[in-house]
């Protein structure tokens, strides 16, 4: 409930800061309410939103900045979570179509189970945007919007060894890495991105896994879900940090899985390795004050919804081959789905850790209060 009140705090704030192009009277929808109600109406739906379990803050604050801005551009959504998993997912997705929704932006649990559901779409002409997450193995989706993952996980290793050189000047560091939900493709481009920079330190012999579990295949945590992250490490550190061994630092994809990784190494009764994470979650930034967690990365939830939301209603207009999206020029190179490079308007990403959180969050009230909140 908290985090519901803050957000609603947050949008309130800044619900004058983004002016969409094309806004009233789009494809003759200006009358149209903005309610999450459009699965139980039978016809007329605008846009279809479908979204996956609220596994991090950000999905939380997406239902709320979705809503917002359908009403306020009086657009006729339908904005469905789908906390039961995959199946779920597809018959939301289906009743929208069967609703009439006229374009789909769709962030999916498992980004190859919605190819029946997107072919629909594309033989009833109904563009599809993936969300955040890409829509792979398939042809029928038109863009993708999302921040420019790859630079996250870029970002998240470079904390990490600036976090560990402060921590332990010049090295040699032990190290865990831990990756997200092998159904998310966005794990692959996160933890491809921090290897990127990990892997010539390892091979340096600056770095080590102390565990030896260095794969994305290893290092993966089913459904994001921060017990499975929790678990791994307990084990990790039961079988190769015996008495007070600790690793210096753990490369953790996101907020929450940070927090689980953190709990485990306290339970433990280690010391703190520096540990990344991603989202700005309000707890992650009291960590980061408190010193617990190192470093997130802020990649606000509102400008993500308004870019997807903008581009949706440009082709609500008709338009087509769009290369620019509020100034964010086409990525038409790298995301291939193996069906076809998905062209891609990317945001980007920065990281916080507790040297710059009261610079970065100085525009999201709600998150400069719990960065403010510890003293
Ligand atoms: C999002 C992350 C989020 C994760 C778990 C990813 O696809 O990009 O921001 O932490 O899902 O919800």
């Amino acid at each position: 409930m908290q985090i519901i009140k803050r957000i609603a705090v947050l949008g309130a704030a800044g619900a004058l800061a983004f002016a969409l192009s094309g806004c009233a009277g789009n494809a003759g929808n200006a009358d149209k309410s903005g309610d999450d109600a459009g699965a139980s109406s039978s016809t007329g739906l605008d846009l279809g939103i479908s979204m996956p379990q609220k596994t991090s803050e950000n999905w939380v604050e997406a239902e709320k900045y979705f809503n917002d801005l359908c009403k306020s551009e009086g657009l006729k959504c339908s904005v469905q979570f789908a906390n039961n998993g995959v199946s779920e997912q597809q018959n939301q997705i289906d009743t929208m179509l069967t609703n009439g929704a006229k374009a789909l932006i769709i962030g999916a649990i498992d980004g190859t189970s919605l190819g029946n559901q997107v072919q629909k779409a594309a033989d009833a002409g109904v563009p599809v945007i993936a969300y955040d997450r890409l829509l792979m193995a398939t042809e029928n989706v038109d863009y993708y919007v999302a921040y420019d993952n790859f630079g996250v996980g870029v970002k998240q290793g470079e904390a990490l060894l600036k976090g560990l050189e402060a921590k332990k000047p010049g090295g040699p560091w032990t190290i865990e890495v831990v990756a997200g939900s092998n159904d998310d493709s966005n794990s692959a481009k996160f933890f491809d991105g921090a290897m990127s920079v990990l892997q010539p330190e390892i091979d340096a012999g600056k770095v080590t896994i102390g565990s030896g579990q260095n794969t994305q295949a290893q290092a993966a945590t089913q459904g994001w879900d921060p017990k499975n992250a929790q678990s791994r490490m307990d084990a990790i550190l039961a079988q190769n940090y015996p008495g007070d061994k600790v690793p210096d630092g753990i490369l953790s994809p996101n907020d929450t899985l940070a927090r689980a990784v953190l709990s485990s190494c306290e339970q433990a009764g280690k010391t703190l390795p520096v540990v990344t994470g991603q989202d700005s979650e309000i707890e992650s930034l009291k960590w980061i004050m408190q010193g617990k967690q190192y470093s997130t990365i802020s990649k606000p939830t509102k400008p993500l919804v308004e870019s997807v939301v903008a581009l949706a209603q440009k082709l609500l207009k008709g338009e087509k081959d769009v290369k620019d999206l509020n100034g964010i020029a086409v990525d038409d190179k790298q995301y291939d789905n193996t069906k076809k490079v998905v062209p891609a308007f990317l945001l980007p990403p920065v990281v916080a850790t507790k040297d710059n959180a009261a610079e970065v969050y100085k525009d999201e009230p709600t998150k400069l209060e719990a960065v403010n909140s510890v003293k």
